[in-house]
């Protein structure tokens, strides 16, 4: 079958409420003045569509959205990159889209996420003959897809028959549990992409080089983003350290996101793993510059001369 869309992508959307300069130590009842404020595409599912899409790869995103003005807020932005959206669905009853609030105190910051939508898709809203037409599906925020969790090794293993790669992100586990169905969907999975953090909770390494290993035995690919140090990436026995590209960053919210952008984009193309980090991490860079995961990418003037300059 001819295969319509590069990447399909099923999961949350939400914006991101980002307020910067504000105090560690909030107390109760008082109250605290930011510095600055923005409100901007968030989620790492939608923020990977967004910046895959400006990239210049065609994307279809399924989500559940509710019936409100952030929700279609959200996928507006999506449809300006050029996302086929054409699978969304609206959620029924009351439940409204989530909404993630982030709080920037200096180089730290809370992260508050009211779930909303993301806790109700269930796996009938995926259209799996639709997910087929891509060459690879990606899944980011496992632990946050509630009612999908369980069904997902099936909707993989589905995917994998049909001939697509899959690339999977768990970001955090908010209970801190890296259980089920973890181990199945890394059973399955072309490309891991874990952060140092996540990659240590996962193996029970507390050292992050020693959890690539244990990653890379299971995995055919794994890219472990390391922050300002930019990734480690191994493949097989084989192993990259791939430096970061040296920016002053405004925020680094989405930075993973946009490094699983720029190293699928690449890798899509047949790129050797090094060389796709190295995009990654050129592709994270970007999106410190400006507020949010997403902004950096919603002028191609601006994108490009940053990804074109030649450091
Ligand atoms: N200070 C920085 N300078 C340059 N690049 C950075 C900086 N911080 C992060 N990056 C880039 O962003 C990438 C992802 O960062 P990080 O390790 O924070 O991922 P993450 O924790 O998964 O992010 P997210 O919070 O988006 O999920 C790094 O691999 C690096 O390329
Ligand atoms: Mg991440």
């Amino acid at each position: 079958m001819r295969k319509r869309l590069d990447v399909a992508i099923a999961g949350e959307i939400n914006l991101d409420l980002i307020l910067y300069g504000l105090p560690e130590k909030m107390p109760v009842e008082h109250e605290i003045l930011a510095s600055d404020f923005r409100l901007t595409l968030g989620s790492s599912s939608a923020i990977l569509a967004h910046n895959l899409a400006a990239l210049g790869v065609s994307v279809g995103f399924i989500t559940l959205l509710g019936k409100d003005a952030l929700g279609a807020m959200a996928l507006d932005r999506l449809a300006e990159k050029g996302v086929d959206l054409s699978k969304v669905k609206h959620a029924s009853g009351g439940v409204s889209t989530g909404v993630s609030v982030l709080l920037n105190h200096a180089s730290k910051r809370h992260i508050l996420t009211y779930p909303g939508t993301m806790f109700e898709m269930v796996v009938g809203d995926l259209d799996l003959d639709y997910l087929a037409t891509s060459r690879h599906f990606h899944l980011s925020s496992l632990f946050l897809h509630r009612a999908l969790k369980a069904h997902l090794p099936g909707v993989f293993r589905q995917l994998k028959a049909r001939g697509l790669t899959l690339s999977l992100d768990t970001n955090d586990d908010p209970e801190g549990h890296w259980g089920s169905p973890l181990d199945e969907l890394l059973e399955m999975v072309d490309i891991f992409l874990p952060n140092e953090d996540e990659a240590r909770q996962i193996t029970g390494e507390s050292d992050p080089e020693a959890a690539l290993t244990a990653l890379a035995a299971r995995v055919p690919l794994v890219a472990m983003k390391c922050g300002s140090r930019g990734a480690l990436v191994q493949k097989g026995t084989q192993r990259w350290a791939v430096p970061a590209t040296p920016v002053a960053p405004v925020d680094t919210i989405g930075a993973g996101d946009s490094f699983n952008a720029g190293f699928l984009a690449t890798w899509l193309r047949g790129e050797a793993p090094d060389v796709c980090a190295a995009f990654g991490n050129r592709v994270a860079a970007l999106s410190t510059l400006c507020p949010g995961g997403t902004e950096s990418f919603r002028d191609p003037g601006f994108m490009n001369s940053f990804l074109l300059r030649s450091q």
